[in-house]
């Protein structure tokens, strides 16, 4: 069986809640879901200590909470992010969990696992244009490898509570939602698309220049030469 990692920006069992569970219903008999719902299972912001850049993530001071989740997301084959708009932008709970996942960007230690999965960004707002909200987590996986996200959003015009909008605007939500999961049912990993190379390819020259300058290899060009990715030329 596939797996699916499923993100959700909000524990409010409301608009987000149901469109998520919607979008894992077409899954359920392809893909076993591991679910996070935040800010419970990652209540911190980072404290800017940089550990993870400058030694390993697994010392940052919120591991215990983070790690969990930058694992399942490694053994999944999908990753679905499912969010509120928050004042135009993702909700700062996702984007306090996307920060912790720098020290994996392409210029640090990306991770190759990232580099075929697929990912699906479901959001909704009352009307505001969901385009920025879905760039936060599109910019984060973009930068960690994954080369195929597809968006979904909605605008719900008639209020914010799930239960109060109309029948015909809820199966309108949900079944349009169920049409975008279809297209991850019998699907393959993805492959390597043209911008996660050209972003690993100029990372690689980035770090082939420090690994050249610096007299004592950083945590990032350690990962580099562990990979395979380059060579130490001392
Ligand atoms: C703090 C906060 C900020 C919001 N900002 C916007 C916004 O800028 N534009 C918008 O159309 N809706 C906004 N909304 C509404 C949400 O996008 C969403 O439609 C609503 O919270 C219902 O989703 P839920 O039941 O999953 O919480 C906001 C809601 C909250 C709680």
């Amino acid at each position: 069986m596939k797996k699916a990692v499923i993100i959700t920006g909000t524990e409010v069992k409301g608009c987000t809640y149901h469109i998520k569970e919607a979008f894992l219903q077409e899954l359920s008999g392809e893909y076993k879901a591991t679910e996070f719902t935040l800010p419970k299972d990652m209540p911190h912001f980072c404290c800017g200590c940089k550990v993870c850049f400058f030694d390993s993530e697994s010392r940052c001071p919120h591991a215990k909470s983070v790690m969990p989740i930058w694992n399942a997301m490694l053994q999944a084959d999908l990753l679905v992010f499912a969010a509120p708009v928050y004042v135009m932008r993702v909700p700062g709970q996702l984007k306090a969990l996307l920060d912790h996942f720098g020290c994996h960007w392409m210029v640090h230690r990306p991770d190759s696992a990232m580099f075929n999965k697929r990912a699906a960004i479901l959001t909704q707002s009352v009307g505001a244009p969901n385009g920025a909200a879905q760039k936060d987590i599109a910019t984060s996986l973009s930068w960690l490898g994954v080369p195929s996200v597809k968006r979904l959003g909605f605008g719900l015009m008639e209020g914010v509570i799930w239960d109060e909008l109309s029948a015909q605007r809820k199966e309108k939500i949900i079944a349009k939602t169920k049409r975008f999961a279809k297209g991850f049912v019998g699907i393959k990993p993805a492959k390597k698309s043209l911008k996660t190379r050209v972003l690993f390819l100029v990372a690689k020259q980035l770090h082939k220049g420090l690994l050249k300058k610096e007299a004592k290899l950083s945590a990032d060009n350690r990962h580099w030469v562990e990979q395979g990715w380059l060579k130490e030329s001392k």
